[in-house]
């Protein structure tokens, strides 16, 4: 086979058989094929797209270009979520241990965050001695001995789509659905799940800026999962204004522990309820939490028990993380400078935009703009205003934590570009925007 008739097909619009695809990934991932001819090939999958059956052949070639983790020895059932990532989205530190605490094990690996805020891993870390970077027996070990174990992925999950990826980064082809979809899906795929909810987020502080183009890549991904026998379910959720109130890793830390005392921002709280549901009613297998409403009111109670607390700290604990500061919440990093931010006029709130938000909390240090970057855990900022709420000049809108006065200055600036106003009534957003089972595909 040779690489330039794959590109020329794919050029003029004809499908890859499986045999081409698995062929193109396999020599991709070992250095045979260069860099310019894959770039040629993903902006020519870019421009003429992909059919499903190609798109499925292509994730799985790329989930089984390393590891395949099976966790079959130590759960039953592997569940496992993914978020397309937004700002202030703490969803998993709430909702793993919350879904954990119904005896349904978690074993999951996560991605470190780039671009906005931190990852799931990167808030993990802002509670102190934290460790993510577990070993595959320790995972193991962990998952087995107490039923919740979040790490960081290994360097031998889904590596072709480690390369492709950064390929895809410098050669504008980030934006094909396909290559989105089979991206993600690869390392859910490798990383051992049997049943997946995706969360994909849209509005200005997502990926996806319409419903439009998230629900096609929510099919996408479904599409993918349901092909390779895998139970699917995909969230469309809005990503338009930040979720909670927190922004900035420790503070997000502070607001999920909040939440899984009861005591969380609403939207946020009502958020994770539902995707605690979601992974339930897959994790039932049609035995248990079958029906979502149910479901949604057993999560509830567990919220207000604690129970999920409980278990996100026996998490910390076994992953070496200082309880103390779970217990007192206090005692997590704290920025040196913490001012507010009021509203410029009276009315009502128009806009919150998550994307001016992210970027401020990424300009004071909460985020990664490069891989190589570190995060500074204590600052980011609290969002108290939401689209739709009537406010008077004056009033605090946002609170801002900052490590210099430099850096507060210039966020402060871009923050208030973040708010619009309106003087006559506005619809509070919708938090879901739809929901893409298995069975619609
Ligand atoms: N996240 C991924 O893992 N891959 C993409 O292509 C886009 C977002």
């Amino acid at each position: 086979m040779r690489i330039v008739d794959l590109i020329a097909k794919k050029r003029d619009g004809q499908s890859l058989s499986t045999d081409e695809i698995r062929w193109f990934i396999t020599n991709y991932t070992n250095d045979t094929i260069p860099d310019y001819q894959v770039s040629a090939l993903l902006m020519a999958i870019l421009l003429k797209g992909m059919e499903r059956e190609e798109i499925v052949t292509l994730t799985l070639a790329m989930a089984e270009s390393g590891d395949m983790l099976d966790l079959s020895d130590i759960v039953d059932y592997a569940i496992d979520k993914h978020s397309s990532g937004g700002v202030g989205d703490k969803t998993s530190l709430v909702v793993l241990p919350l879904v954990a605490s119904f005896n349904v094990p978690i074993a999951k690996m996560s991605g470190r965050g780039l671009g906005f805020s931190g990852g799931t891993l990167d808030k993990l870390e802002a509670i102190a001695g934290f460790n993510v970077n577990l070993g595959e027996s320790q995972f193991r070990h962990l998952a087995k001995e107490t039923g919740l174990v979040l790490a960081g992925q290994t360097k031998s999950l889904a590596p072709a789509d480690g390369k492709l990826y950064a390929l895809r980064d410098v050669t504008g082809t980030v934006e094909s659905l396909p290559l989105i979809a089979s991206s993600i899906m690869s390392k859910k795929l490798a990383a051992g799940a049997n049943g997946i909810v995706l969360d994909v987020k849209l509005g200005h502080g997502a990926f996806m800026k319409t419903l439009d183009s998230a629900r096609e890549l929510a099919t996408i991904m479904v599409q993918i999962g349901v092909d390779a026998g895998r139970d699917m379910v995909a969230l469309l959720s809005d990503m338009n204004q930040p979720l909670g109130v927190a922004v900035g890793n420790a503070l997000e830390v502070a607001e999920a522990v909040r939440t899984l005392q009861g005591d969380g921002p609403a939207d946020f709280h009502a958020h994770c309820v539902d995707v605690a549901a979601y992974m339930l009613q897959l994790a039932g297998q049609g035995d248990k939490w079958a029906d979502i409403e149910e479901t949604r009111n057993e999560v509830e109670v567990a919220l207000k028990s604690g129970r999920g607390f409980d278990r996100f700290r026996q998490m910390t604990e076994a992953q070496s993380g200082d309880v103390s500061q779970l217990d007192n919440l206090a005692k997590l990093p704290k920025a040196d400078i913490i001012e507010t931010v009021t509203a410029t006029q009276s009315g009502y709130i128009r806009e919150v935009l998550a994307d001016k938000v992210g970027l401020t909390s990424l300009a004071l240090g909460a985020g990664r703009a490069k891989k190589e970057d570190s995060i500074d855990f204590a600052v980011g900022i609290e969002v108290h205003a939401s689209v739709g709420d009537k406010v008077e000049t004056g009033d605090v809108l946002m609170t801002v934590h900052a490590n210099s006065a430099a850096s507060l200055k210039d966020a402060k600036k871009l923050i208030e570009t973040g708010v619009t106003y309106s003087e006559t009534q506005v619809e509070p957003l919708p938090l879901f925007y739809g929901v893409i089972e298995g069975t619609d595909v």
